[in-house]
């Protein structure tokens, strides 16, 4: 019998890596401000699994989610708050906003994840959102979002990861999958491009376009151009290295200033106030 599976939970299995990013935003705060993060807003938070689990790593820990579909943000309510304690859950706060105008208390770190900022295809909408960031930030903050390139980010393709079973940190039980990042269409005039996710499995009821994103692919120097213009005073770049040995990336994170030879790749950029 295949398995009804709710695609936030397909989601967060296949491309979230919340342990991961949180080591990257203590060795960025080890780099930068020498002291201990403790303030988070994840923007674009959609289920907040990194706010939660950002409370969840240290009781000093206090986070903002902020994301502007109401749906996607109960959903994060009864399925991820509710496995903190009820002391946890307090220091999570999710608000129902645009990331554009959002205003909270003053924050070590903001994070912007899985490229959700690629949304604004407008140079001046993107620095009226790295500005926005820059005055969300404590003066030793730092400003961490994400993004994909190489000749590969540009073609029309699809690409397969397979899941293996487990469960979620609700305890919901999902059978080995696989999911499909597909690269439905490119546009050279504008960098636009279509994306779709899918999950398919022999045990899993399918998921086709589960998710679609239409963003405009930035580039890295866009990107540092824009966060300087917005005020930010020191950007550093951090990539995976490469395993001859696993043919794939080596899953560690090192801050470069060269990166050479790459079809794809995934990088974070660390954007010091
Ligand atoms: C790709 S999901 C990101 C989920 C999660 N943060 C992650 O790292 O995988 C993008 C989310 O951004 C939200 N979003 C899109 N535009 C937004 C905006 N202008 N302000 C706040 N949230 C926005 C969507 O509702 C969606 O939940």
């Amino acid at each position: 019998m295949k398995r009804s599976v709710d695609r936030h939970v397909l989601y967060e299995a296949s491309v979230q890596g919340t342990d991961v990013d949180i080591a990257l935003f203590e060795k960025i705060f080890r780099s930068g401000p020498k002291r201990a993060p403790l303030t988070l807003r994840e923007d674009f938070c959609g289920t907040a699994l990194l706010a939660r689990d950002w409370v969840a790593s240290d009781p000093r820990r206090l986070a903002w989610g902020v994301d502007l579909h109401r749906p996607t943000l109960n959903w994060a309510r009864k399925h991820r708050l509710s496995t903190l304690s009820e002391a946890d859950r307090e220091r999570v706060h999710l608000l129902e906003e645009n990331v554009l105008n959002v205003s909270t208390p003053a924050v070590d770190l903001i994070a912007a994840l899985n490229f959700s900022y690629m949304i604004f295809r407008e140079r001046a909408t993107l620095l009226q959102y790295f500005r926005s960031v820059y005055s969300g930030l404590v003066d030793d903050g730092v400003f961490v979002l994400d993004l994909f390139g190489g000749p590969h980010a540009q073609k029309v393709m699809t690409e397969q990861k397979s899941i293996p079973a487990g469960r979620d940190i609700e305890d919901t039980p999902y059978p080995a999958f696989k999911y499909f990042w597909e690269q439905a269409r490119f546009n050279a005039v504008d960098q636009s491009i279509l994306c779709h996710i899918h999950f398919k499995g022999r045990d899993l009821v399918p998921q086709t376009r589960a998710f679609s994103y239409t963003w405009r692919l930035w580039s890295i120097t866009e990107l540092r151009d824009l966060l300087s213009e917005a005020g930010f005073s020191r950007i550093d770049s951090y990539f995976e290295g490469w395993s001859d040995a696993h043919g794939s990336s080596d899953g560690v994170l090192r801050k470069r200033t060269r990166y050479e030879g790459m079809d794809a790749w995934v990088a974070y950029l660390a954007a010091y106030r």
